[in-house]
């Protein structure tokens, strides 16, 4: 399809953008992924807290990873009274391993805004006031749990309408234009349903790595389908080297019990509970000083992958000694540390000193 205009040769025109939201909502009648937090096509839209927690669960995180905690959260908070009465320790416990924590935070924030009013706001507009309630998420809720007319766009729905558009501008400048595009092709009536049409079909048929055009019930008003380079859409600028960082955390374990922390509030990981370590979320590079004179023996490193570095961690486990001086914290015990709610990172760091006891 072509972003404006009329293609000399076919004749084809604008006319193949008004066909796009009948094509999509059929295909999706027949074709909609039954999810925890979705009504089927014709179904009475979930309550909005459930659309609203599932989309904030679903940002930068896959519906495989998203479907065992929005489960443990309903069954925890089954409503958004429930939630905003919770306490923050624990909403980041059942966070934990989901990543992104400011979502946790955010999550809460809003949480009691919305019980302080009463019920969530049906519009885009008011929903986006919302304490830390960000674009996309007011659009999908707006769309999806109030039947309103909003235009949402996820990764999913950056690749397909890329694609349909054949739009040869990277990322991330192009999102001006994809949501351009994406408003022209969203119907005012089902726009929750064509949002997750979209995303349904981006990630079944428009999928990253080899599209199954042949399936595809846009492919004949897809500018790129028509190119035969589907693949080549989302452009994107080149990808940075991602910053290696170093750190290290520390193992001080006393009577089967282990020295966990609570996070400082904002910063990385903030809220979360955590083995003390050296500060290397506040540096670029290098070791900071242990949190007690030792002696310490190293159990080995762990690497994890945050959003704009690489870690390396270094494990050091306390042998005794002099730990007269240790961190704020609360000894934790070892045959529980499951339910201590530990970000991934420290989970695999703790998951290194268990295998070397
Ligand atoms: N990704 C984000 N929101 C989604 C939804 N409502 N359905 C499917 N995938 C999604």
């Amino acid at each position: 399809m072509q972003a404006s205009g009329e293609t000399a040769e076919t004749g084809e025109s604008d006319a193949g953008a008004a066909q796009v939201p009948g094509a999509l909502l059929a295909w999706y009648d027949i074709n909609a992924r039954r999810l925890p937090w979705r009504a089927m096509p014709g179904e009475r839209p979930p309550q909005p807290y459930r659309v609203w927690l599932s989309e904030v669960m679903l940002q930068q995180t896959t519906v495989a990873a998203v479907r065992a905690y929005y489960a443990k959260f309903l069954a925890l908070w089954p409503t958004v009274e429930a939630l905003a009465a919770a306490d923050d320790g624990d909403v980041m416990a059942a966070w934990a391993g989901l990543g992104y924590y400011a979502r946790a935070r955010n999550l809460l924030a809003c949480a009691r805004e919305v019980t302080r009013r009463g019920g969530f706001p049906q519009t885009e507009a008011a929903l986006r006031e919302l304490p830390g309630l960000g674009a996309y998420t007011a659009a999908a809720v707006a769309a999806i749990a109030f039947g309103q007319r909003a235009v949402v766009v996820d990764a999913n729905v950056e690749r397909v309408v890329s694609r349909l558009f054949a739009i040869a501008e990277p990322l991330p400048g192009a999102r001006t234009a994809i949501r351009a595009a994406t408003n022209a092709i969203t119907p005012e009536r089902r726009a929750g349903d064509f949002a997750q049409g979209l995303m349904d079909l981006g990630s079944s048929i428009c999928t990253v790595r080899s599209p199954r055009c042949l399936l595809c019930p846009l492919a004949e008003h897809c500018a790129a389908r028509a190119a035969g380079t589907a693949e080549a859409f989302p452009v994107k600028a080149a990808k940075k080297a991602k910053p290696m960082r170093t750190g290290t955390a520390f193992w001080i374990e006393r009577d089967g019990a282990v020295l966990l922390v609570r996070r400082e509030g904002k910063g990385m990981l903030g809220g979360m509970r955590a083995l003390p370590d050296d500060g290397w979320s506040a540096r670029s590079h290098g070791h900071g000083a242990p949190p007690a004179p030792g002696p310490w023996r190293s159990a080995g490193m762990v690497r994890h992958g945050f959003t704009h570095f690489d870690l390396e961690l270094q494990l050091m486990v306390g042998e005794g000694g002099d730990y007269a001086s240790l961190p704020t914290g609360e000894f934790w015990p070892v045959d529980r540390l499951e339910a201590a709610g530990l970000p991934t990172v420290f989970a695999k760091a703790a998951r290194l000193a268990l295998a070397h006891r």
